[in-house]
């Protein structure tokens, strides 16, 4: 990985947006956006926060990841993204060295991004996303 990765956000599993938005605003972080990411079964709500953004994950069915991290933990933290430059080089770096990947290819994220997990079993406990921002560029 040739830049240090920053946080790019902290993903919350919420069984509503909507119901969990009134927390978020009456704390001053309005959604800035929401979109469904059908591939992964969810739709999601950024929500701005400094350098970084929560991310609020809701299931589009009970088939989704989400649905099931609800039924077996309730709602809360679900995941940390830290955003990478180029995410092949980074998923074959961490493959070689061990590391525990939830996909052979990088998925389709929110707002066009491409993103991998790690299983919490090879990071620590912590469910991991990597990022690449649709506009990033390999420079
Ligand atoms: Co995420």
């Amino acid at each position: 990985m040739s830049n240090t990765p920053k946080l790019d956000h902290v993903g919350i599993a919420v069984a509503s947006i909507d119901e969990a938005a009134g927390l978020y605003r009456a704390l001053g972080l309005p959604i800035e956006a929401t979109e469904s990411v059908a591939e992964q079964g969810v739709r999601v709500a950024f929500l701005p926060a400094g350098d970084t953004r929560l991310e609020l994950l809701e299931p589009t069915g009970p088939d989704s990841p989400i649905a099931r991290f609800l039924d077996r933990k309730g709602p809360g933290i679900h995941h940390l993204s830290l955003q990478v430059d180029d995410i092949k080089t980074a998923m074959t770096e961490l493959a070689a060295q061990g590391y525990e990947l939830l996909s052979d290819e990088p998925q389709s994220g929110a707002h066009g991004s491409l993103v991998c997990f790690l299983h919490p079993r090879s990071a620590g406990g912590v469910l991991l996303e990597l990022t690449q921002p649709a506009a990033a560029t390999n420079d």
